[in-house]
């Protein structure tokens, strides 16, 4: 289904993520004829520019977009036609005068705010935007979508929340986890809820551990400032994992619609009981990668990258045994794993069943037991491993696995995460977006192991070497209980 008419505002229009994400996503929907005819895109940035420049500007990332296969240019004349510029500054009052004239211009009232811009621009850009009326729905609607990070803590996220709400309705609001676009990502509620097979066993009596990895080969690029001040924890985990875990550990909704799922989603985070800073010392695991060789190249250390200060203690690397304490999962060990610079890019759950009580078949305990992999990417799919018996007179049983894979299974590749998203803010739809209550309790099962980290600044952090799985601290963080992580070598 299309969207509905409407004017994009587009604050922090010069950025990366504007030209990266925001402006392929918005050209593969208008080439799917997924956009109203009467849809237009503002973009506002402090620099000066003509309209003509400025597309110049986002013509070269869409270019270079791997989304956009087949990149045509009377396609993109067509598309370009409905983006225009504002320079302004967020800070004056006289940008949103300019911007509200701009928007009496358009026949349609609907209008989407995107907040692609430094967190700290949030709170004045709401309060400038009320200034003008912009957030008032009289002739149609007005909608606000704020990028992460949501605040930096449970404090700073509460007082967003509470700026946001004097402004707009939360109804109003789009928390977005770009996550929550991915296909894959979206699959893991269908492929518990749409067959009977598998939630039947999804639960503490079968299940013995949970794996979830966000592992990235790449480093922090051109981001060291802004990662300096975020860090593994804060930049991947307090969102994109805890999301990933909520899907995996929730409970069925009573319907697919957003209070539905977002209720469900807190259960699971408010089941996480805060850590003590014993637990935090003995159930985490942070670490900073050092230089090495990766196939005959060098690559820099953490300390060595642009930008960041030599005493940094930014963590890159993070691995957590998280508890929910609820019916379902009581006693289930939930690892998270993150980090920049590992051996390889995996994304993927790992739900581990528990041994068959008895073992009569040689070699049957050096078997992994059950484990359903979901891979969120790259090489998109689920399988599910078990043992099997190694053909002939063999009485052995060998790990083997049944695997479903997205590219052989369908043929179109899905559209990219922030396609699916934008789309589901211009229709209207909040099911993929966080809530007010979500993002604060994320930050009540964060901030506690923040603070205790802070609390130890004399500790020297561990590290691994770039490119490798890890630090080894984060394997004896599931040896302790008998696990193991699955490799990302
Ligand atoms: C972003 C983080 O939210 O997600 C980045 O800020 C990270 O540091 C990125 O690289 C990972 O996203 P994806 O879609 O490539 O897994």
């Amino acid at each position: 289904p299309r969207a509905e008419p409407c004017v994009l505002v587009i604050f922090g229009a010069t950025g990366d993520l504007t030209q990266r994400k925001l402006i392929p996503a918005l050209f593969s929907l208008a080439n799917n004829q997924c956009l109203a005819s009467d849809f237009q895109i503002i973009g506002i940035g402090r620099r000066e520019m003509d309209d003509a420049r400025f597309r110049e500007q986002l013509r070269e990332g869409v270019a270079q977009s791997s989304e956009i296969r087949a990149f045509k240019e009377a396609a993109w004349n067509d598309f370009a036609s409905r983006i225009s510029y504002l320079s302004g500054n967020f800070l004056e009052p006289d940008t949103y005068q300019s911007l509200a004239e701009r928007l009496a211009e358009f026949s349609t009232a609907n209008r989407l705010f995107y907040l692609a811009t430094a967190p700290s621009a949030t709170p004045v850009i709401i309060q400038r935007l009320a200034d003008v009326g912009l957030e008032r729905e009289d002739r149609g609607f007005s909608r606000l979508v704020v990028e992460k990070p949501f605040g930096h803590d449970l404090e700073s996220a509460r007082e967003l929340n509470r700026l946001i709400a004097e402004v707009f309705e939360e109804r109003q609001v789009y928390r977005i986890d770009h996550y929550l676009g991915k296909e894959t990502v979206q699959n893991v509620l269908f492929f518990r809820f749409g067959n009977a097979l598998f939630e039947s066993v999804w639960n503490r009596n079968h299940v013995e551990y949970v794996e979830i990895t966000a592992a990235e080969s790449l480093g922090v690029g051109s981001r060291a400032g802004y990662y300096q001040e975020s860090g593994a924890l804060r930049d991947m985990v307090a969102n994109h994992l805890l999301q990933l875990l909520a899907l995996t550990a929730m409970d069925a909704p009573v319907e697919l619609d957003a209070d539905s799922v977002n209720d469900k989603k807190a259960e699971v985070w408010r089941s996480i009981r805060p850590m003590t800073s014993d637990e935090v010392a003995s159930r985490t695991v942070r670490a900073q990668y050092v230089a090495s060789t990766i196939d005959g190249a060098s690559v820099p250390g953490w300390h060595e990258e642009p930008n960041v200060p030599s005493d940094s203690r930014t963590e890159t690397y993070v691995a957590l045994d998280l508890r929910i304490d609820n019916w379902r999962w009581a006693g289930v060990p939930f690892y998270l794993r993150t980090g920049k610079r590992l051996a390889r890019q995996v994304t993927e759950i790992a739900v581990h069943f528990r041994q068959p009580p008895l073992s009569f078949f040689p070699c049957q305990d050096c078997l992994q037991s059950n484990v359903i992999i979901l891979r969120i990417q790259p090489d998109e799919g689920i399988s599910l491993t078990f043992g099997a018996k190694e053909p002939g007179t063999s009485r052995r049983a060998v790990p083997v696995s049944m695997d479903f894979c997205y590219h052989s299974a369908f043929a179109e590749a899905p559209p990219s995460a922030y396609a699916v998203l934008l789309l589901d803010a211009l229709r209207g739809d909040l099911t993929q977006f966080t809530r007010c209550d979500g993002v604060e309790a994320q930050w009540r099962i964060m901030t506690p192991i923040e603070t205790a980290w802070a609390a130890c600044d004399g500790v020297s952090l561990p590290t691994y070497a770039a490119g490798s799985e890890g630090p080894h601290e984060a394997d004896g963080l599931l040896e302790w209980n008998g696990h193991a992580w699955r490799s990302i070598g």
